[in-house]
C-alpha cells in the first residue's frame, strides 16, 4: 500500500512514526523526489497540490486533504474524476479551533482590545461588561467546527445561533439557513464567527451587505477562508463603525502581503492562518483509517461531494 504524501512546507517525516504506527507496512513516499512509479500510488495525503499533478497516478484510490478544508485541491481543473476526496475530521483540529474562537469570542465579549489600548496610554478606566446572555453569536458553518464552537460558548451562557445549508437540532442552538434565515441571523448576532468551508456559493458571503446586515458594533471572526471576506467592504464597515472589531486569521492572500491595510487597522487582530493546526499525533490514526479504506474500496471518513464543494 503507497501513500504520496505532497505537502510543500509540511515535514514529511514528522508522520513516518505516527502513520507507521497504524498502518506497520505503509509505503510512504513523498514528492516531488521520493514519488517512484506513479503506478503504483494508492492513495495521496496533500495539502495545496499543484494543479495537473493528481491526475498523473492512474490507479489511485483516494485523495485525502491534510485539512479541513478541500478548496485547496478542487482547484484543480485536472483533477481525476471518480476518485473519492475525503476532507480531515480530527478531533485535535476541533480541539484548537474550539480554543481558538473561545479564546477570540472572549477577548471581544470582554473588551480586551480596548483594555490593551489604555495600557499603552496609561489609561485606568473601568469599561462596562455585558453579561454573556446579552452578547448574541451567530455561527456561520454549523458543521464539525461550527458545531462544536457553539455547544461550548452555550455554556458560557451566550446565546448561540448558526446558520447552515441544512436546518440543524443542536442542543441550545437556534438553526437558520437558506438566503432568509441568513438575514433572520445576521440582525440578530452581535459576534459574528465565519466558520463555513469556501464554495462557490459562500465565496464572499461577508461583503458590504451582510456586514450591513449586523446590528451596529457588531464584531467578526473570521477562522475559515480569507475569501468569505470582501477585504473592502471589511475596512469600510470598521471605518465607519458598523463593525467595531475584527479577528482574522485566514486572508486572500497568504502569507498576507506586507501592505496589506489588515496589518495596521487598530480595530484588527491578525493571525498567521493558525487556529487550528492539523498535528500527526492526532490526525495520523484517522488518516491511517482513511487509507485502508480506500484500498478496501469503502466510503471514505469526511468524504466530500465533489459538485456541493465541500
Ligand atoms: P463541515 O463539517 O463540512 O461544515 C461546514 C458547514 O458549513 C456545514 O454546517 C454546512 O451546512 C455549512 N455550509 C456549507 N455551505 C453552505 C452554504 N452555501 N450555506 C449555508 N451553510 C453552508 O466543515 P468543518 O470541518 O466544520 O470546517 C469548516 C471550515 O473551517 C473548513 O472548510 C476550513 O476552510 C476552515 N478551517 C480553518 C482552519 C484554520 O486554521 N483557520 C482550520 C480548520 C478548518 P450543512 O451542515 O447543512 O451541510
Ligand atoms: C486549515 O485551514 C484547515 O482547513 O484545516
Amino acid at each position: 500500500m503507497a501513500l504520496l504524501f505532497i505537502c510543500e512546507g509540511e515535514d514529511p517525516r514528522a508522520w513516518e512514526t505516527p502513520l507507521r504506527t497504524e498502518i506497520p507496512d505503509l509505503d510512504i513516499r513523498v514528492w516531488p523526489d521520493g514519488v517512484g512509479n506513479p503506478d503504483e500510488i494508492d492513495v495521496v495525503l496533500t495539502w495545496k497540490p499543484p494543479r495537473g499533478l493528481l491526475a498523473t497516478f492512474p490507479n489511485l484510490k483516494a485523495i485525502l486533504s491534510l485539512a479541513a478544508g478541500i478548496e485547496h485541491i478542487l482547484r484543480d481543473p485536472e483533477l481525476p474524476s471518480g476518485v473519492p476526496i475525503a476532507r480531515l475530521i480530527d478531533p485535535g483540529l476541533k480541539t484548537g479551533m474550539v480554543e481558538f474562537v473561545v479564546m477570540e469570542v472572549l477577548r471581544h465579549h470582554r473588551r480586551e482590545p480596548e483594555y490593551r489600548s489604555q495600557q499603552l496610554s496609561g489609561d485606568w478606566k473601568l469599561l462596562r461588561q455585558k453579561l454573556s446572555r446579552d452578547r448574541r453569536i451567530g455561527i456561520l458553518g454549523l458543521g464539525h467546527l461550527g458545531g462544536a464552537c457553539g455547544e461550548i460558548l452555550c455554556r458560557f451562557g451566550f446565546p448561540v445561533s448558526g446558520w447552515s445549508r441544512s436546518s440543524k437540532n443542536l442542543a441550545g442552538i437556534t438553526s437558520y439557513s437558506g438566503e432568509d434565515g441568513l438575514f433572520a441571523m445576521l440582525e440578530q448576532t452581535d459576534i459574528l464567527i465565519c466558520l463555513l468551508p469556501l464554495t462557490p456559493d459562500t465565496e464572499d458571503i461577508l461583503d458590504a451587505t451582510t456586514l450591513g446586515a449586523l446590528p451596529r458594533g457588531a464584531m467578526i471572526i473570521n477562522a475559515a477562508r480569507g475569501k468569505h471576506v470582501v477585504d473592502d467592504d471589511l475596512i469600510a464597515a470598521l471605518n465607519s463603525g458598523q463593525i467595531s472589531g475584527a479577528t482574522l486569521d485566514v486572508f486572500r492572500e497568504e502569507p498576507l502581503p506586507s501592505h496589506h491595510p489588515f496589518w495596521s487597522h487598530p480595530d484588527i487582530i491578525l493571525y498567521p492562518h493558525a487556529a487550528a493546526w492539523t498535528l500527526p499525533e492526532s490526525a495520523a490514526s484517522v488518516i491511517a483509517d482513511n487509507i485502508i479504506r480506500a484500498v478496501k474500496a469503502e466510503p471514505l471518513f469526511g468524504q466530500i461531494d465533489v459538485r456541493r464543494g465541500y
